[in-house]
């Protein structure tokens, strides 16, 4: 296997005529976790749509397990193995746990349903004890790991998160934490972007900061969590209380 899951070369990308993230480049490791840091309006959402292409793409490159996928619909990269899940969560609200599975695996061959549905039950418990439950009736962090059960049934290799944890109690996004790092364990490589920057951080292998579109730090997530710029602007100060 390679060891870069993805390679992002010098990606400018954006809408209409308006490129928002600039000249961006980074790589990510197969089965690590990379958070990605920016304020509001920064171009984090637009980095994720641009790898899963449903943005424009204006210059660079993204290879994804050594094969460039820049110029590929969005179907396709699904199909080679790029999962996303945007931001909000919950696609079909008025139906059972059950049956929202049973939608994630329409493009896949009914043969393997059953297993693809197995697989990630297993893998999270919680939704064959919810089984019949409206999707819409389950708590936030419930629906959350629904959406992203959705996404693993098709086994993607790299899986890009939008806010995960976003309107969530601080123990339910640490479910969705947990969820997170149990997705990783089985070999997925995650890309998440998070408001919960502290808590993205200490399940994080590798942090990505991004302003006004452009990369303006990068390392190990345990060193740009102890960076003076990133407590100061992300972290409240504080984070000595709170680091493992
Ligand atoms: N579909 C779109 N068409 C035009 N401009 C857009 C579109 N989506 C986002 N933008 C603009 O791109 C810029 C970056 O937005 P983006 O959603 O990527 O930011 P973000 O870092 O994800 O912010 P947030 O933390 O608020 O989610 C913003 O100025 C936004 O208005
Ligand atoms: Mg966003």
């Amino acid at each position: 296997m390679s060891a870069t899951a993805l390679d992002l070369v010098s990606v400018t990308a954006g809408y209409g005529d308006n490129p928002i993230v600039r000249d961006f480049s980074a790589r990510l490791r197969p089965g690590s976790i990379t958070t990605l840091i920016g304020g509001n309006g920064a171009g984090k959402s637009t980095l994720l749509r641009a790898i899963y292409g449903t943005n424009r793409l204006f210059s660079g490159r993204i290879v994804f397990r050594d094969e460039t996928i820049e110029r590929l619909p969005p179907w396709e990269r699904l199909r080679r193995g790029i999962g996303f899940v945007p931001q909000g969560r919950c696609n079909f609200p008025a139906m059972s746990v059950a049956e929202n599975l049973k939608m994630g695996c329409y493009t896949l061959p009914a043969a393997r349903h059953e297993a693809a549905i197995g697989r990630v039950t297993a893998l999270f418990p919680l939704l064959r004890e919810k089984w019949r439950i409206e999707a819409g009736n389950m708590s936030g962090g419930e629906q959350q790991i629904l959406e992203m059960a959705m996404v693993l049934l098709l086994e993607p290799s790299l899986l890009l998160l939008d806010e995960p944890s976003l309107g969530l109690s601080p123990r339910m996004q640490g479910d969705v934490f947990a969820t997170v790092q149990r997705i990783a364990a089985i070999g997925v490589t995650v890309l998440i972007v998070e408001q919960n920057v502290r808590g993205a951080l200490l399940i994080s292998d590798r942090a990505l900061v991004m302003e006004q579109g452009r990369k303006f730090m990068e390392g190990p997530a345990t060193e740009v969590r102890t960076d003076p710029r990133i407590r100061q602007a992300y972290l409240g100060g504080n984070i000595q209380q709170t680091a493992a």
